[in-house]
């Protein structure tokens, strides 16, 4: 990504980037040390750019000084458009925004930042947790385009999650896959347990929150024990033998081969669901660079990474 940016800024005759949520300043630190480029790497995160700026002292003892600075500041649509009078000295420079994984709204803000902004000449964006975005209210994070917003489309919070999911990567992880399905398969019937025994309802599932992986999911009466403790509910709500009866009983019925290709087939559709957030972002572009009279203006979209190493891949250039 690094070299992109630093391709796309010498076209532009830009030599300052903003990377908006910089985290420990990877893709800053090699913009700035590789390609002196000036680089002012903004993250909401203390300690993200505590430990930003621990690396770069240990990058600066190779001798070479660079031109990066790290901030912390928490963007929003309050404060992004002035984002440069706060923290960049020149006002009349030309600047390169850009994000590696900047999550839900963050990716959307940049792009409206890009869109508003006279000294963002170039943009290079690749987002991440979509379940991060938001839907309602008048700063939401999707959809942004017109074409979207006129006809008052919304994804809702299931398929925002499932736009995160990484089905490509399951042949690679066939063990924790598999291992998925069996907690899938777990969660659904101990709800159904519950259900049946009035302790939950069948609209609500119960939030049962994080379990030890290694300890917690060895049988499903040990799942039921765990669960039932995290949930504040008597143990003997479920006897370990009823536990065992039931998944009995649902195994016998192959409950979890169905629960698998249910479960299969809703994540083939993440690829469906990000594709959405993505042409969303990228419509939003084109309609905002429209009225642009540029002979270097553009909207760009294509994978950038190996979905293997990095499902969130898909980059997002564009140009004044
Ligand atoms: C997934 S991390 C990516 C970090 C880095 N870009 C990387 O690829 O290694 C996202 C970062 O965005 C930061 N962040 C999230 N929302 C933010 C906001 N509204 N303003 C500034 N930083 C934000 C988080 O603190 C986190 O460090």
């Amino acid at each position: 990504m690094n070299a992109l940016i630093e391709q796309i800024a010498r076209k532009q005759h830009v030599a300052s980037v903003v990377d908006l949520g910089a985290g420990q300043g990877y893709l800053s630190r090699a913009l700035a040390y590789q390609h002196r480029l000036k680089v002012l790497a903004v993250d909401s995160s203390e300690v993200q750019t505590c430990g930003a700026k621990k690396f770069n002292a240990k990058a600066m003892k190779g001798g070479k000084a660079f031109d990066l600075h790290h901030v912390t500041d928490t963007i929003g649509p309050e404060n992004a458009s002035n984002i440069l009078s706060r923290w960049s000295t020149h006002s009349d420079e030309h600047w390169l925004l850009c994000g590696l994984h900047a999550c839900g709204d963050l990716s959307s803000l940049m792009l409206q930042l890009f869109a508003e902004s006279e000294e963002m000449v170039a943009l290079v964006s690749v987002g991440c947790c979509y379940h991060f975005l938001t839907e309602e209210g008048e700063h939401n994070g999707f959809p942004m385009s017109r074409a979207l917003k006129s006809t008052d489309y919304r994804l809702g919070s299931t398929a925002r999650m499932l736009a995160c999911q990484a089905p490509s990567r399951w042949l690679d992880k066939k063990d924790d896959s598999l291992k998925a399905y069996e907690h899938h398969f777990f969660r659904a019937l101990l709800q159904l347990i519950m259900v049946e025994k009035e302790l939950a309802k069948a609209s609500a599932a119960p939030v049962i929150g994080r379990l030890n992986k290694k300890k917690d999911f060895t049988s499903f009466p040990v799942y039921v024990k765990a669960a039932l403790a995290r949930l504040n509910i008597p143990e003997d709500s479920i006897t370990q033998e009823e536990a065992s009866r039931y998944y009995q009983e649902y195994k016998e019925k192959q409950v979890d081969k169905q629960m698998a290709i249910f479960w299969t087939i809703r994540a083939l559709l993440a690829p469906v669901l990000e594709s959405i957030v993505l042409m969303d972002r990228w419509l939003y572009l084109k309609e905002s660079l429209n009225p642009l009279q540029s002979a270097t203006k553009g909207v760009w979209m294509w994978p950038l990474f190996d979905p293997i190493i990095s499902p969130r891949n898909m980059v997002i250039v564009a140009t004044k």
